[in-house]
């Protein structure tokens, strides 16, 4: 089985790199860092550059003669109210979190129906679901990869290519560290909204789930002869997402809103 993963460099990436390694799959990752000590094979490459990951995507096709799995994984926050956000920031988490995914995904396609079919696994969020103020563009991109997984998956379905999208809650990784921080972070108009928001969040993600735990999901998802379109991380999430569904949008919203808010 070929596995490619994006962000294989750390977090949840690298753990289950190394955890489809152990597995018997050959995996190939692509970040623009290599990680140190790991079990499989690292190609260098910023998958925001079209050109490099189809170069890459031909070169795992022509040493191994199919593509069987591509999982999206690499993507980046941003912390801090819209309004004190540089568009450069806007622009780069479209670009990395969904922009990429489709493209990454629309490269893939020909690969694994040349092989008779595939899987293609997004790693959406629950902030997909869940809308949180201060992390909105992260919110945003991570809905859109979820209505991606959906709609693309109807598209290429006869091709015998599933899609999942899994949407992990807090987890431990370098998501904190390497989330980008509006350099304003206070003014007389938010007050101190935004850092105690911005605090909430850091505290619950260092506090999270292990990286492992989402691969064993993906891990599950790759054998399952029928994925699900979708797929929450965590039980405490699953009652989240299930709860978000059924209670009544404005309750929800002022839920989030004393939380986060
Ligand atoms: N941590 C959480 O609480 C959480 C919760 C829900 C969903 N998620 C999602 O899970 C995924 C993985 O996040 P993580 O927690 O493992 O964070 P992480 O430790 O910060 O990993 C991010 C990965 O993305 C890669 N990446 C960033 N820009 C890239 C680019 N231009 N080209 C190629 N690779 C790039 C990074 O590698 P390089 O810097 O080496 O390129 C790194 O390997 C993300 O999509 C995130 O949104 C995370």
């Amino acid at each position: 089985m070929i596995v490619i993963i994006t962000g294989a460099s750390s977090g949840i990436g690298l753990a289950t790199a190394n955890f489809l390694t152990e597995k018997g799959y050959k995996v190939y990752g692509l970040s623009r860092r290599l990680p140190e000590n790991s079990k499989f094979e690292n190609l260098s490459c910023d998958i925001t550059d079209y050109d490099a990951v189809l170069q890459k995507l031909n070169y795992i096709f022509e040493k191994e003669g199919k593509i069987d799995v591509l999982i999206n994984n690499a993507g980046m926050g941003i912390a801090g109210a819209i309004e004190h956000t540089e568009n450069e920031n806007i622009q780069k988490i479209f670009d990395l979190n969904i922009l990429a995914v489709i493209n990454c995904s629309k490269l893939v396609v020909p690969f694994m129906r040349a092989g008779g079919g595939g899987k293609i696994i997004n790693i959406s969020s629950v902030a997909g679901v869940i809308p949180i103020p201060f992390q909105t563009c992260y919110s945003v991109t991570k809905s859109a990869v979820d209505m991606f997984s959906m709609a693309f998956g109807l598209e290429v379905k006869d091709f015998k290519i599933q899609l999942t999208s899994i949407m992990p809650g807090d987890t431990k990784s370098s998501f904190v560290d390497n989330r980008v921080k509006n350099k304003l972070l206070e003014d007389e108009n938010y007050k101190t909204r935004i850092e105690s928001s911005i605090k909430k969040m850091e505290k619950d993600e260092r506090k999270g789930m292990s990286p492992l735990c989402v691969s064993k999901v993906i891990y599950k998802t790759i054998r399952k002869k029928k994925s699900p379109s979708r797929i929450t991380v965590g039980f405490n999430y699953k009652l989240i997402v299930f709860l978000s569904k059924i209670l009544p949008r404005k309750f929800m919203l002022y839920v989030i809103k004393k939380i986060y808010g």
